[in-house]
């Protein structure tokens, strides 16, 4: 039978862009070694119970236009039942050929940077995206945490196609009107990452896809990119966000940061990709 779910996957395919619904580790374990061009993610840290306690109020977030209640530091059961950091990268970093951009909780730094050592990679460091508007969370108690870590690594003798950057990106977290996830990351952010990690037609991978911010970004940017979502709403309204923000056809690569929200214009003269593996 088909359900819902599957209307929209067959319509989340486009020639720059594959997301599909299910599990990412398994779907993209298919993937041939030395396939991916950057691993770029933002998986389930699963640490929602560490950052529950007494004193945190809920907070309202927007989703498809109606509004519900979540616990702060609760994000779902996704990120209880996720596994451990080693189990996931075991399976998906040997898919990689070039960079690796992880998203993770400060506490899980080092435990990533030894993963990406132990895969022969080198693990150039960790990057920070300040939050310019954190959520003012405990701040009669503590600084408010207004950064997020992400972790690199690349093979040996990748590109980088930076010059003289910083590891510190400002960045403010999308308002509640844009947001359909909730640890939605910003397209601008995304945006600079496969800028800098990746080229016009490399494969880009994101296993954990929440809201599809990296395939939106990949594709408009004229990379290949290929996403999972295992989670049924998530992925619905995730597809959804596609249709709205990635061409049919195809968009220019250089399409400006501040632009990428707004829905692409159909470019017809930029060559087609064919999207195989
Ligand atoms: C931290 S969120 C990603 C948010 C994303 N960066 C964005 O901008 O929206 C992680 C997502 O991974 C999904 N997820 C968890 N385990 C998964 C799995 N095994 N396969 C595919 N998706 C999974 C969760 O449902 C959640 O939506």
């Amino acid at each position: 039978m088909i359900g819902a779910t599957d209307v929209a996957h067959e319509s989340a395919r486009g020639p720059l862009h594959d997301f599909r619904f299910g599990d990412g580790i398994a779907g993209a374990s298919e993937l041939p070694d030395l396939s991916v061009d950057l691993l770029l993610t933002d998986p389930p840290y699963n640490i929602s119970k560490a950052y529950v306690c007494e004193t945190q109020v809920p907070r309202r977030l927007r989703t498809n236009g109606s509004d519900f209640i979540m616990p702060k530091g609760y994000f779902g059961q996704w990120d209880e039942e996720f596994p451990q950091p080693g189990e996931w990268t075991r399976v998906l970093i040997p898919k990689v050929r070039g960079w690796v951009v992880i998203f993770c909780a400060q506490a899980q730094i080092g435990e990533y940077c030894n993963i990406l050592n132990a895969h022969k990679l080198s693990a150039v460091g960790t990057m920070v995206w300040h939050k310019t508007n954190p959520v003012p969370f405990n701040h009669r108690y503590k600084p408010i945490n207004a950064w997020e870590a992400i972790v690199i690594g690349k093979r040996p003798g990748t590109k980088f196609n930076g010059k003289t950057i910083h590891n510190v990106f400002e960045c403010k977290s999308p308002s509640p009107q844009e947001r359909i996830h909730p640890t939605q990351k910003p397209l601008d952010l995304i945006a600079k990452f496969i800028t800098l990690f990746s080229n016009k037609g490399a494969v880009v991978l994101d296993p954990f896809a929440g809201s599809a911010t990296t395939l939106i970004v990949a594709a408009n940017l004229g990379r290949r990119a290929l996403g999972y979502e295992n989670d049924p709403t998530h992925f619905d309204a995730a597809a959804m966000r596609i249709r709205r923000h990635v061409s049919p056809l195809e968009v220019h690569p250089e399409t400006s940061f501040p632009s990428l929200e707004k829905p692409a214009e159909p470019c017809n003269h930029c060559p087609q990709l064919t999207f195989s593996w």
